[in-house]
Formats: C-alpha cells, sequence, structure tokens
C-alpha cells in the first residue's frame, strides 16, 4: 500500500538528537513550557521572519487565541474562505460567538476568490460594518492569495480613521510556503496560527500548534491567555484557557523544523514527479505554477465528477491511499444556520476533490505505482 503519510520515516530522521533530550527532560520533569518549548518558538518565529512565536496546545487553539488577541470588539465582521478544514470557522466562532462570518467561495485552486473578498468587505462597509476580520487560509500548501488578500485589507484599513480590517493568516498547510512575490507564509498578517497536528508539513507527536507575530502586545496577550490569563502562578488577569504546548512536543518540533526545508523540497519533487507521469486528461490539478508553495497535498480535481466513488475504489484497488479535503464544506453541515447561494466552486470542489500521496519519502516506485493508479482508470 502507498501510504498517505510516513510519520515514521520522520522520526527516524530525528530520533538521534530527539531522545537524549527527551530523557534529559525526564529528569527535570519540567513538562509544560520548559526552557524546549521557547526555543521552538523562538525558532520557529524565526523560520516564518517573525519577531514572536508562541507555542499553544493545538492549531484551532492558535486561531482562537489570535483572533481574541487581535480584541475587534463584540461583533466584528469576519470572511474567510468556504473551502477550508472545519476547525478554522469553529475557531473564530469561539472567539467571536456574535459576529455574522461570511463564507467566500473559491477559485479553481482552491483557494480564497479575492475578487468576491474584496466585494463582500465593500458590501460590509456600505451596509455600516466597521471592524472586521480575514482569516486568510493557505489551503493545500499554497499562499498565493496572501498578497492580494493584504492589499484588500490595507485598503480598508483606517483610511478614514474609523473601519480596521485585520488579517489572520491560517497557515496550519502552510509552513514554509512563499507567494509568487516571495511573501512567507505566517509573517504578514497582524497575527498567524499553525497547526502542527501530526500529519502537517511540521507536526508534532500528538497535537499542537504556534502562532507567530511581529507584534510585542499581541504576543503578549496570547501568551496570557494560553495560559488561564496569567504571567504569575495564580496571578489572573484576564479569563484566559489552558492551551499550553508540551516540552516533549517541542522537542520533536524543533529537530523536525531543521528538516523542514529540505522535506518541503522533497515534496515539490515529488508533485514534479507524479504530474509528468500522470496522462489521464480527467485530472485537472489544483496546483498553481507557483514553485515556492510546499505541497502539503497533492490535490486535483476529477472532471468526470459521477465517477469519483468509483475512481477512489479504483486507487483502494490499486494499494494507493488517498484523502478528500473536503468531503461536506462547512456551509453544509448541520450546525450552520445559513443558506448560502454563492458558494458553487466550494460545493464543485467537495463534490470533485481528490489528493494523492505526496510525502517527502515516496520512493520512484511508489510514484510510478500512484501514476499507474490514475492513468488506468477509465480503461
Ligand atoms: C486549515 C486548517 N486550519 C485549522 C486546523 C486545525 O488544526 P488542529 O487540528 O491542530 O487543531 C487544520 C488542521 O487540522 C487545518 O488544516
Amino acid at each position: 500500500m502507498v501510504k498517505f503519510n510516513n510519520l515514521n520515516a520522520q522520526w527516524l530522521e530525528i530520533k538521534d538528537e530527539a531522545i537524549p533530550e527527551i530523557e534529559e527532560l525526564f529528569k527535570t520533569s519540567q513538562f509544560i513550557l520548559g526552557p524546549q518549548v521557547e526555543r521552538f518558538e523562538e525558532s520557529f518565529a524565526e523560520f516564518c521572519s517573525c519577531d514572536y512565536g508562541i507555542g499553544v496546545s493545538n492549531g484551532t487553539d492558535a486561531i482562537k487565541i489570535a483572533a481574541k488577541a487581535l480584541d475587534l470588539g463584540d461583533a466584528p465582521g469576519i470572511f474567510m474562505p468556504a473551502n477550508t478544514f472545519v476547525a478554522t470557522w469553529l475557531a473564530v466562532r469561539e472567539a467571536y460567538p456574535n459576529s455574522q462570518i461570511t463564507m467566500v467561495d473559491i477559485d479553481r485552486y482552491g483557494q480564497i476568490d479575492t475578487k468576491k473578498l474584496e466585494r463582500n468587505i465593500i458590501n460590509y462597509r456600505d451596509s455600516g460594518g466597521r471592524d472586521c476580520l480575514v482569516v486568510a487560509v493557505h489551503m493545500y500548501g499554497c499562499c498565493d492569495a496572501i498578497d492580494e488578500t493584504s492589499r484588500i485589507a490595507n485598503n480598508y484599513n483606517y483610511r478614514d480613521g474609523l473601519h480596521r480590517c485585520a488579517v489572520l493568516e491560517d497557515a496550519s498547510q502552510a509552513h514554509g510556503a512563499k507567494s509568487p512575490k516571495g511573501t512567507l507564509a505566517g509573517s504578514v498578517g497582524e497575527i498567524s496560527a499553525f497547526s502542527l497536528y501530526p500529519g502537517k508539513n511540521l507536526g508534532a507527536a500528538g497535537d499542537a500548534g504556534i502562532i507567530t507575530t511581529n507584534c510585542e502586545n499581541l504576543a503578549g496577550k496570547c501568551r496570557l491567555l494560553r495560559n488561564y490569563g496569567s504571567k504569575q502562578k495564580y496571578v489572573h488577569e484576564e479569563i484566559g484557557y489552558n492551551h499550553r504546548l508540551d516540552s516533549i512536543q517541542a522537542i520533536i518540533l524543533y529537530w523536525k523544523l531543521q528538516r523542514l526545508a529540505v522535506w518541503n523540497k522533497s515534496r515539490s519533487l515529488v508533485a514534479d514527479k507524479i504530474k509528468l507521469e500522470v496522462v489521464n486528461n480527467r485530472v485537472g490539478w489544483m496546483l498553481t505554477d507557483n514553485p515556492l508553495q510546499v505541497y502539503h497535498i497533492l490535490p486535483f480535481l476529477l472532471k468526470d465528477f459521477k465517477n469519483r466513488n468509483a475512481f477512489i475504489d479504483h486507487l483502494t484497488d490499486n494499494s494507493v491511499e488517498y484523502g478528500i479535503h473536503y468531503p461536506i464544506p462547512i456551509h453544509k453541515m448541520p450546525f450552520y444556520q445559513k443558506v448560502e447561494s454563492d458558494l458553487v466552486q466550494t460545493e464543485e470542489c467537495s463534490e470533485r476533490m481528490v489528493s494523492l500521496p505526496i510525502h517527502p519519502f515516496l520512493s520512484d516506485v511508489e510514484i510510478l505505482q500512484i501514476a499507474k493508479a490514475i492513468n488506468t482508470f477509465g480503461d
């Protein structure tokens, strides 16, 4: 079976460095927010060209804390792509339960449609809206929309001294990605959140997450919120959470971070090889030609979508694991209260999208097996 991911291979690469530090950790037993957390926070912030990194419990909590730290009042307008993992929506909803969240449709690469984003923000302002938050989600390892998203937010932000538009990057699928202009994921939003879930490009051995920012105040606020609203033991300045990063995860993440650039490069080479071998014209790659993306997954749209079930059965018969990101869009989930009519591309993506293994340890034999499985579909 060609596995969707190979986390054991990552461990084999780092274990000689990680194991002695883990043994040492058990001697000191400072299991939560120890010096290893600070070392990882500093290294990751540097990796993102940011001044501050704040390690947290997972990506969902990173988004929630980052959104709360922005302190946008009771009910700012919130805009996010409709094609994202449900956690993005859940997190901002928890941060701003009284807000209206506008889901924006996507382009053919699964990224937010920035023209629709701009139209939505202008409508919001014209109908009397004031402060707002754009959650810029970099889907599938690609942050190509971030420059245009920043321009839209800057156009709105404080031009008249009244309207604020903050950008929170959800870079959970894009550690190390750059836009075609060279903008690094997690470096330009006022604040950014990363999941460090095991299957991410940079993943822990369990749940973990991190926030990055260049703003000292925001960093301080996030540190408070992740630790029961407290800087000093038993002194609580505000309502916070227990959303801290474990020292053991920080050790593993630090050593994986040293290899992340190489692993991201391998993903890109694997993507090139698979694309070269696949000749089935039913496959429409959801990939821009930006070589600086980091290929969190290898997504495509199946042109004849009525056959997706047959197609994935065919992959299974040919011993190739696959993913679907995501089969049910958020606006079709039972707790979603509105009826949405304008999310046509998102719905089409949920019906036609498939993703293939793209991890850095795929062998050439496995790459050919993947390509063959796709090329023989429909014979
Ligand atoms: C885009 C996106 N946002 C948020 C999350 C949530 O992260 P976590 O699972 O670490 O809470 C994930 C991944 O799971 C994700 O892919």
